[in-house]
């Protein structure tokens, strides 16, 4: 196990048979950099994360630098069309190879020696070499990458979870919003200086929702308590069917619980009537998407793994990605996506389309960084769950779950 002694192991057990159920986590388990490390080892890298959508990589050469707290991949449209990733690790003497972003290029070349890889991570020049070097047993290592509906997966182990029945279940929910068919309107990378579960664990309730987003609140219903929110679905129910929505659910705690699996997850809560999408006003903000005839005033929730979740409304997708920069620090990517064919400052307009969640995101930066300079405080005690922070509850039992599993 790398960087975690046993004796660290031991005491995050001992620290998880503490955890009192029903509320927040330890102290330690925000602070402590051995836990910290054992968190990437037995979570982060050991399940996929969204790493963007195809679009954003159309032509052969064309690639992405995905990074994820110490490791870094290069993403890469390559030579027979598919999407391959790479570890962004030298076969030399192990410096970065990729310093850019994103680009297109024929060959990597490493900012060391000069060694240099092709768009297939084979190594194809290096210096000075001996006669019987072994060339072929020098390429890049492969990092395990898939495209799921257009959407780029990408695992940092060499044994990732399954993604068959995901394949399989999220089709059809995917497929109405035509999701292979999507492309990227807008990125923004929001950095976060608190520890990386306080992110994802904020994105998992809506008790703050209230407080903290009056302007999400205004169109949300997930702010509401369970019983009212299904008061409030009927008008959206009723409207589905002619809008060319269909009434699906995918159950994500079921999904979570499969060992050797990637959770995943779809469900659809009506927006406030009147409503049709997220916007500053509720109305349209890019053409529909897929096949869908009008707005039935909801939005799709879905999951991907435990660092990727996506919200899907009439005419836009919005795919939230919260990991790990170092036990610290954390870092949210946003993707705002909308149909392929539609033409920017025509049929929609960034700063329109993006609006409500950059908002909704800078106030989440504030809560969250308090959130942690208080978890931090010598007076910090774990505190109960309120009956709308439900799905952080699960999301914290499966998190200690993940952390007792070894490798
Ligand atoms: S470390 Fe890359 S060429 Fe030497
Ligand atoms: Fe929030």
């Amino acid at each position: 196990m790398n960087g975690v002694h046993y004796d660290d192991a031991r005491v995050v057990e001992e620290l998880i048979a503490e955890q009192k159920p029903g509320y927040s986590l330890g102290q330690r388990f925000y602070t402590d950099p051995d836990i910290y490390e054992l968190e990437l080892e037995r979570i982060v890298y050991r399940n996929w994360i969204l790493a963007g959508h195809q679009s954003e990589l159309p032509t052969t050469g064309d690639f992405k630098v995905f990074r994820v707290a110490g490791e870094s991949a290069i993403i890469v449209r390559s030579d027979d069309g598919t999407i391959k990733a790479f570890a962004n690790v030298c076969r030399h003497r192990g410096s970065v190879v990729c310093l850019e972003s994103r680009g297109n290029t024929r060959k990597f070349v490493c900012p060391y020696h000069g060694w240099t890889y092709d768009i297939d991570g084979a190594l194809i020049a290096a210096r000075d070499m001996p006669d019987d070097f072994d060339w072929d047993g020098h390429g890049l290592h492969r990092v395990s990458c898939d495209v799921v509906h257009g959407l780029i997966l990408v695992c940092f182990s060499a044994a990732p979870p399954s993604l068959e029945n995901c394949k399989k279940e999220m089709a059809e929910p995917m497929a109405m919003f035509d999701f292979e068919n999507l492309k990227l309107a807008s990125h923004k990378a929001y950095a976060i200086p608190a520890n990386w579960k306080l992110s994802i664990e904020n994105y998992q309730e809506c008790y703050h929702c209230a407080t903290a987003h009056p302007d999400y609140a205004r169109m949300h219903t997930l702010m509401l308590d369970r019983k009212k929110r299904e008061r409030v679905q009927g008008h959206m129910l009723e409207k589905m069917d002619d809008c060319g929505m269909q009434n699906l659910y995918v159950d994500r705690i079921d999904t979570a619980a499969r060992p050797g699996e990637i959770g995943y997850g779809y469900s659809r809560t009506a927006l406030f009537e009147g409503y049709l999408t997220g916007s500053k006003d509720g109305q349209p903000v890019a053409p529909l998407l897929g096949s869908l005839t009008d707005y039935d005033g909801g939005a799709s929730d879905m999951t991907f793994g435990p660092m990727s979740f996506l919200l899907a409304y009439s005419d836009h997708v919005v795919a939230y990605v919260f990991t790990p920069v170092d036990f610290e620090n954390s870092r949210c990517d946003i993707y705002w996506l909308v149909r392929d064919n539609a033409a920017e400052g025509k049929d929609y307009d960034v700063d329109e389309l993006t609006w409500l969640w950059d908002v909704t995101t800078e106030a989440d930066k504030t809560i969250i960084v308090n959130n942690y300079k208080g978890v931090c405080s010598r007076f910090y005690q774990p505190g109960p769950f309120s009956g709308m922070e439900r799905p952080e509850r699960i999301y914290v039992e499966w998190l200690l779950q993940e952390l007792a599993r070894p490798l």
